[in-house]
C-alpha cells in the first residue's frame, strides 16, 4: 500500500469532544438485549472493540420509550432502571478501554406494524396511515403522538447524558420514523409536518431541537441520514446538492453537531461533476464535521472479503480533509480487531467478512 494509515490513527479533537482517532464502529442492530436490556455479552462486545482502536463506537439502534417504536425482537431500549444499568456497564467497559461511546436513538415508525413484535397488538406509528385490507396496521400520528414521541427522543438523549455517554446520534436514515416523515412517499400528510420539503423536514427539525434541550451545549449531536431505504437502495432524499443542504442547514440551525452520512460505498461520488461522496457534501454544505461510511475494508465485487488495497480511495479522500471520520461496519463485525491490524499494517490477518459474523456477538 502506497500511502500510510497513519491519518487514520491520529486523535482527533472535535468540538467539546477528542476521540482517539478517526475510526468509529458504525451502528448494527444484533439483537442481543432480551427485554430491551444490553447484558455482560454486550459489554464485552464493544469493549473488545474499543481495546482494539475503534475510536468511537455509535451503537445499535437503541429504542426510545414509545410502545410502537420497536419492529424487531431484542433490541435494546434507553429508558428505565436495568437497561440504563446495563448501558452503564458497556459505557464503563469502553471508556476503560480507551474508546468513547454514542448511542444511536431509535424509533422504527412503520416498520412495526400491528401483529409484529415486540408489541404485536399495536399498530405502527408512522407520518401516514398504513392498511392492510380493512386493518389499519399503521395509524398516522397525530399532534399528541408527534408530541409525545418528539420528548420521547428528548428523555433518551437526556439519559444517555446522565449515564455518561459521549454524545447521542438521532438515527434519521434508513426508512425509519424520521426518514419517513422526510420522505415524499411514506409523508402524505396535509398539515404542518407534511407536503413540501421544507414542511416534510418540520418533524426532524422538532426532533432535533428537542434533543439539544435536553442535551444543553457541549454535548454532541450526531444526525445520521441516507439517500436509500432499505426497500429502495436507489431512492434520493436530496438528488441535487441544492436539496441537500435544504434538507442539512435547517437541521444545523437545529442544533445537529456533526452529521453521519449514510452510503453504502463511500467511494461513490454522490452528485455528478465532483468526485465528493455524500459526506463530503454534507461537510462542504454545512461546513460540520462528517462521518463517511459504506463498504469499507470490503471486497467491493463480492461485499464479502476484508480487503487491505481497498482502503487507499479512503485514505486519499481522509487526507483531502473531505471527512473527519470514518464509520466501519461489517469489517468490525467480522473481525474485532480490524482497526488494530490495519494500524499494525498485518492485512494479511484481516478476517473475512461472512454472513456467520451476523449472528455471532464475538
Ligand atoms: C447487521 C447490521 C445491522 C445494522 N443496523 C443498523 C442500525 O441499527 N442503525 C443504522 O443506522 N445502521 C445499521 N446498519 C448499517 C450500518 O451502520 C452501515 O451503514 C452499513 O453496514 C454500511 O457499512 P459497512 O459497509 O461498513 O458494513 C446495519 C448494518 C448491518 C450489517
Amino acid at each position: 500500500m502506497a500511502l500510510s494509515t497513519e491519518i487514520l490513527f491520529q486523535p482527533v479533537t472535535i468540538g467539546s469532544l477528542t476521540l482517539p482517532n478517526r475510526v468509529v464502529m458504525a451502528p448494527m442492530t444484533r439483537s442481543h438485549c432480551p427485554g430491551g436490556v444490553p447484558t455482560a455479552a454486550v459489554a464485552d462486545y464493544y469493549a473488545r472493540r474499543a481495546a482494539h482502536d475503534v475510536g468511537l463506537i455509535i451503537t445499535e439502534g437503541v429504542l426510545i420509550e414509545d410502545p410502537a417504536a420497536g419492529g424487531y425482537p431484542d433490541c435494546p431500549v434507553i429508558y428505565g432502571r436495568e437497561a440504563l444499568e446495563g448501558w452503564r456497564l458497556v459505557i464503563d467497559r469502553v471508556h476503560a478501554a480507551g474508546g468513547r461511546i454514542m448511542p444511536q436513538i431509535w424509533h422504527v415508525g412503520e416498520v412495526h406494524r400491528l401483529g409484529a413484535p415486540p408489541n404485536a397488538h399495536l399498530p405502527g406509528l408512522g407520518p401516514s396511515e398504513v392498511r392492510d385490507g380493512d386493518q389499519v396496521v399503521v395509524r398516522a400520528m397525530d399532534e399528541a403522538d408527534i408530541e409525545r414521541v418528539v420528548a420521547a427522543f428528548a428523555d433518551a438523549a437526556r439519559n444517555a447524558r446522565e449515564i455518561g455517554f459521549d454524545g447521542v446520534e438521532i438515527h434519521g436514515a434508513h426508512g425509519y420514523l424520521i426518514d419517513q416523515f422526510l420522505w415524499e412517499q411514506t409523508n402524505r400528510r396535509e398539515d404542518a409536518f407534511g407536503g413540501d420539503f421544507t414542511r416534510r423536514l418540520r418533524f426532524a427539525e422538532e426532533v432535533v431541537k428537542a434533543v439539544r434541550g435536553a442535551v444543553g451545549d457541549n454535548f454532541p449531536v450526531v444526525f445520521r441520514f441516507s439517500q436509500w431505504k432499505p426497500q429502495d437502495y436507489s431512492a434520493r432524499l436530496a438528488p441535487t446538492p441544492e436539496l441537500l443542504a435544504a434538507l442539512l442547514l435547517p437541521l444545523k440551525e437545529a442544533g445537529v453537531d456533526w452529521f453521519h452520512a449514510s452510503s453504502r460505498r463511500y467511494h461513490e461520488p454522490e452528485f455528478p461533476g465532483s468526485g465528493l461522496n455524500l459526506a463530503g457534501w454534507a461537510k462542504a454544505i454545512t461546513n460540520s464535521p462528517t462521518i463517511s461510511v459504506g463498504s469499507v475494508g470490503l471486497d467491493d465485487v463480492s461485499w464479502m472479503e476484508a480487503n487491505a488495497a481497498g482502503l487507499e480511495p479512503l485514505l486519499e479522500r481522509l487526507l483531502g480533509n473531505e471527512f473527519e471520520l470514518v464509520a466501519v461496519g461489517r469489517a468490525l463485525l467480522a473481525d474485532y480487531a480490524w482497526a488494530r491490524k490495519v494500524r499494525e499494517g498485518r492485512f494479511s490477518e484481516l478476517i473475512p467478512y461472512t454472513r456467520a459474523a451476523l449472528s455471532s456477538l464475538n
